[in-house]
């Protein structure tokens, strides 16, 4: 009985995902990014921004595949109603608890989609007066692009699907896949 009751409530073998980015492809690509963000902070000390909930699960490993000094400090951010979206205003939820004038930034998200979050937010952080601030997203929904993000470090473009996993979600579920997939029926 516990057998196929465990079964059943599968998450991972869910039918109404469709796997769009394996656990394997995922752990490469990190590996190159880290190895790319290594070479070019070498001697330097950034401060890593997780953007809260999403973007742990691609901050923690991306961390782990850079080799130089790095520190790490998260935010949330959550977007207006509906009707003030279109402005690009974003909610500051959990700031930062260190000041971040003269650092090396490199915020980490977890996806751009229209980059009204992004855009308010690495203005917002330049404006703290940061030596430099970058972006590394694990993946890119260009398609739906609204404002111009400059992406320095991206795991992947993806077309124009819901996808979940791997810390993406839909009303806070999924977020435990460790590989992206397409949510095919949202709502059944
Ligand atoms: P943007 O401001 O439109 O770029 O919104 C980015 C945010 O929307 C991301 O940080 C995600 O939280 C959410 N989002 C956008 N597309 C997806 C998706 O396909 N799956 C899950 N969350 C998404
Ligand atoms: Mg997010």
């Amino acid at each position: 009985m516990a057998t196929s009751s465990a079964h059943i409530t599968s998450e991972f073998s869910n039918p109404n995902l469709e796997i769009l980015i394996s656990e394997q492809q995922i752990r490469d690509r990190i590996k190159e990014l880290g190895a790319q963000i290594t070479t070019d902070y070498a001697g330097r000390n950034p401060l890593f921004i997780g953007v809260l909930k999403g973007a742990c699960f691609f901050l923690s490993d991306l961390m782990r595949a850079v080799d130089t000094r790095v520190s790490v400090e998260f935010m949330a951010i959550s977007s207006y109603g509906s009707s003030t979206r279109t402005s690009g205003e974003v909610r500051i939820m959990k700031d930062l608890d260190v000041p971040i004038e003269g650092r090396d930034i490199l915020v980490v998200e977890d996806i751009v989609d229209t980059g009204l979050t992004l855009s308010y937010l690495l203005a917002n952080l330049q404006s703290r007066g940061a030596a430099s601030v970058k972006l590394a997203a694990l993946l890119d929904k260009y398609e739906r692009r609204e404002r111009e993000v400059k992406i320095d470090y991206l795991g992947f473009q993806i077309p124009d699907e819901f996808v979940v996993g791997y810390g993406l979600d839909f009303a806070e579920r999924y977020r435990n896949l460790p590989f992206i997939a397409v949510l095919k029926n949202p709502n059944s």
